[in-house]
């Protein structure tokens, strides 16, 4: 094969070291329009996953580059004066330039064409002698660009600014470095790469960067300026530049997100960062260039696969693996981007904050990193939950947690579940046998399910209510049976079903309409839920009355049956969030239009629950923190504003759900995905909040916590297979001072032994 690669960069010299190995008879040209010598950028680091790939690939290129990283295990963070080091985290890094001289001389070696400053054409029509063009010319290629209708290019210009520089100060640790001036906070990635070298990134939000007038600053003055922001960390070291002779460099950046539809056009072929890119916070660009080529080169030389199949098949697996690492590299980025968020933290949780940014790296990760650190954190995330020094490190989700009077043991939530097993709203058996059996599996707070507060106000005829008499004999019953037999305190969440109302029970199918015997419904607006559910009636003010006389008529009556707490449901599409999100309020009184308007009846009924809610006891709400439809819908900036509305008006924690207010929404779906609006609450907002959805291991409970994204995590699905799930969790975390049963004792006590022998003898396999 005859083949063009435009670009002498990574991907474009170790696509063509793979393609000769492969087969010698290949003839691969590189232009590259810099001097061999040329580069910009400084070190990059890899992990020990890409050396390997490396070494199995060409072990020659493999030996040099691995003979010649720089290692380091430590991670330093300075914040608010203090410096936090955790260990064992396994960096490996290389100078940019080194590595292709590297590449460069194998290369050469294997009889690949190198043509240096060499500007190469962007138009197909100019490769006419070759079989295949290699995109490899790096974010800005230019014919990746010229053909983008055809490959799906998306690109994403991410807020903050950058500079990258260099400098011999020599970071024994892999250094972050945040700066508080008067104009804003700055902060620096440093990490070595080589024996006198280190890489210096500085970053700051855009705003910061406009007032400090960076932007009309030369090169120089702007690299002096840094050099003095950051003087205590550069022992008297310059900062160095080495991009301002190179073409197109600017001084300072924004990073580009680029990702593409379809990786190949004719016979073009995307590699590299020409065909996507990930954060420099993760550091793993180049890594994704060289495995992309590995893979590219394989799949062209694999006997009998046609090149059609071949390039489909490199796309697949190679976007697949991009994808999962840009969605890590985006958490990344998005965290420094939303740095304010966290700097009222504590140094110890800001570190642990940071270092768990792209969700990438866990608790448990950490522990196998470094247990003495990571056991400083859970001491000092107990210490704070107690209010007092506590010397033993313990899970973060067995720290207990306090709402006004009501103290929780431990930090984990069954998520409020409708069972639709009630008759006439009264609950029975099933309902006693469901919240006993959620009760004594160790959770810290059991929700009960969305209670009704009318007969109308019922999404189906199997939903529980608070709204008779038989309704708070029998809730009553249950309370008393969860709060003698288990130390978890219970939740009562009273809701409305408003436009949602007057469907089947769940099994039968979500929302749809009873075939016969449906009651009428009401709404902010008359919007039904779909085009098969009832138009609902636009609620009058008599009918606003009603509905706040009846949600505090079930509050009372909730007190009146002992629970601990009591959540209101304004979430879901249901009818206080019928009001809140705009896609189905078109009032236009004074409670539809702005948030403030469509807030006004839902808050309404939170402060006349309020009043009648015992002082001492503590209040929830359940929000949809995202509507899942844009500027359309309600969005996570407008939830921090919801949330504070509602913990002014008196709630104690805010209850983060997302979605279901619109049958068309889609959401983004994935491990702990509402979490980031749990977390942007309580640290933009400064509530108390509740995390829920697809959670599901004590690995993320305990990230979650630990990191400060929430106070408590809720969980439905799992506890609805293992009402255990809390009990499970201690005995596999070795955890001990939890309230079990007596009557289960030795149950807890042998699982514990299994699963510590279990573990012992996989570490000892691994080992
Ligand atoms: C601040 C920052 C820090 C980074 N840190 C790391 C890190 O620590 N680890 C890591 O793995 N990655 C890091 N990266 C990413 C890394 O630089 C890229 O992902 C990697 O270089 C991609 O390799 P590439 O060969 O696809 O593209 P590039 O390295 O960009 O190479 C493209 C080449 O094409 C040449 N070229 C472009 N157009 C033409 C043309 N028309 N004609 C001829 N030649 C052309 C360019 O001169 C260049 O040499 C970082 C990036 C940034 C911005
Ligand atoms: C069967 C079932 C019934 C649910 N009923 C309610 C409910 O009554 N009230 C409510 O606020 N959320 C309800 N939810 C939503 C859950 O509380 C939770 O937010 C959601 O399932 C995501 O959490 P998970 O991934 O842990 O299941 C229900 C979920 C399930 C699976």
């Amino acid at each position: 094969m005859r083949i063009a690669c435009i670009g002498g960069g990574p991907a474009g010299l170790y696509f063509a070291i793979s393609m000769k190995l492969r087969d010698s008879k290949h003839q691969v040209d590189i232009f590259e329009r810099n001097h061999a010598d040329d580069t910009f950028g400084w070190g990059v680091v890899f992990s020990d996953q890409t050396v390997d790939n490396l070494m199995a690939n060409d072990p020659a290129s493999g030996t040099m580059v691995r003979d010649e990283f720089a290692h380091w295990d430590d991670i330093d963070v300075h914040i608010h004066g203090q410096t936090i080091r955790s260990s064992g985290h396994g960096f490996i890094g290389i100078g940019r330039k080194r590595l292709l001289n590297i590449l460069q001389e194998r290369a050469r070696e294997l009889g690949v064409g190198l043509h240096f400053e060499s500007e190469a054409s962007s138009d197909l029509h100019d490769w006419a002698g070759y079989d295949l063009v290699i995109a490899a010319d790096g974010a800005n290629s230019r014919i990746r660009d010229r053909y983008q209708e055809h490959l799906g290019v998306d690109i994403q210009v991410r807020r903050n600014k950058f500079i990258w520089l260099g400098t011999h100060k020599v970071f024994e640790a892999f250094t972050f470095a945040f700066e508080h001036l008067p104009e804003g906070w700055v902060w620096a990635h440093a990490y070595r790469f080589d024996d006198d070298l280190s890489t210096f990134i500085v970053e700051m939000e855009p705003e910061t960067w406009e007032r400090l007038g960076l932007a009309g600053m030369e090169q120089s003055e702007a690299i002096d300026w840094c050099e003095r922001i950051f003087a205590k960390y550069l022992d008297g070291h310059q900062l160095i530049s080495n991009a301002s002779h190179l073409r197109g460099s600017a001084v300072w950046l924004n990073f580009r997100r680029i990702v593409c539809g379809t990786w190949f056009y004719r016979n073009l072929i995307l590699l590299g960062d020409a065909a996507h890119t990930a954060h420099f916070s993760i550091g793993s660009g180049t890594k994704l260039a060289l495995e992309d080529a590995i893979k590219l080169a394989e799949v062209l030389n694999r006997p009998g696969l046609a090149r059609d199949a071949a390039l489909a098949e490199y796309q697949a697996e190679r976007n697949l693996e991009v994808l999962k690492l840009q969605n890590s590299a985006r958490n990344s980025t998005e965290w420094f981007e939303t740095l304010e968020r966290y700097l009222h933290f504590e140094p110890i949780q800001f570190a642990y904050s940071l270092l768990t940014r792209s969700q990438r790296v866990s608790h448990e990760n950490l522990r196998l990193r470094d247990r003495e650190w990571l056991e400083s954190v859970e001491r000092w995330f107990q210490s704070k939950a107690r209010g007092r020094p506590v010397n033993e490190p313990a899970p973060p989700m067995f720290a207990p947690y306090r709402l006004r009077d009501l103290r929780l043991d431990n930090r984990i939530v069954v998520s409020p579940m409708a069972m639709y097993s009630a008759r006439g709203g009264t609950p029975n058996d099933f309902h006693l046998v469901h919240y006993g059996a959620r009760a004594q599996g160790g959770a810290g707070l059991v929700y009960t399910e969305m209670t009704c507060v009318s007969a109308d106000g019922r999404i189906t005829p199997g939903c529980a209510g608070m709204y008779a008499p038989e309704h708070l004999a029998q809730w009553k019953r249950v309370v008393e049976f969860v709060h003698a037999n288990s130390s978890a305190k219970f939740c009562l969440q009273l809701g409305h079903s408003g436009p949602k109302g007057s469907t089947k029970v769940g099994w039968e199918g979500y929302d749809v309409p009873l075939d016969s015997g449906n009651w009428p419904l009401m709404a902010a607006s008359d919007v039904p839920w779909s085009p098969d559910n009832q138009v609902p009636r636009a609620m009058t003010r008599a009918d606003m009355d009603e509905v706040i006389d009846q949600f505090v008529a079930a509050a009372r009556l909730g007190d009146q049956a002992g629970f601990d707490m009591c959540e209101l449901h304004a979430a879901h599409g249901y009818l206080l969030s019928s009001f809140i999100t705009p896609l189905t309020n078109r009032r236009a009184d004074e409670y539809g239009g702005r948030l403030e308007n469509r807030l006004r009846f839902p808050l309404e009924v939170f402060r006349a629950m309020r009043e009648a809610w015992p002082a001492a006891k503590p209040m929830s709400v359940r929000i949809s923190a995202n509507d899942w439809m844009g500027e359309l819908g309600v969005t996570p900036d407008e939830a921090v504003l919801i949330a504070r509305s509602f913990c002014d008006a008196g709630a104690d924690l805010i209850d983060v759900s997302a979605g279901q207010t619109w049958a068309e929404c889609r959401p983004i779906y994935g491990r702990m995905f509402q979490t980031p609006f749990a977390d942007q609450i309580r640290n933009e907002g400064h509530v108390a909040t509740m995390a829920v959805g697809n959670i599901y291991e004590t690995d993320h409970v305990n990230s979650i916590l630990a990191a400060g994204r929430a106070d408590l995590v809720a969980m439905a699905r799992p506890h609805l297979v293992d009402p255990m799930w809390t009990l499970r969790a201690a005995a596999a975390q070795d955890y001990r001072d939890v309230a079990i049963p007596p009557q289960y004792l030795g149950g807890m006590t042998q699982l514990a032994r299994n699963l510590k022998r279990d573990q012992e003898m996989a570490a000892a396999l691994k080992a």
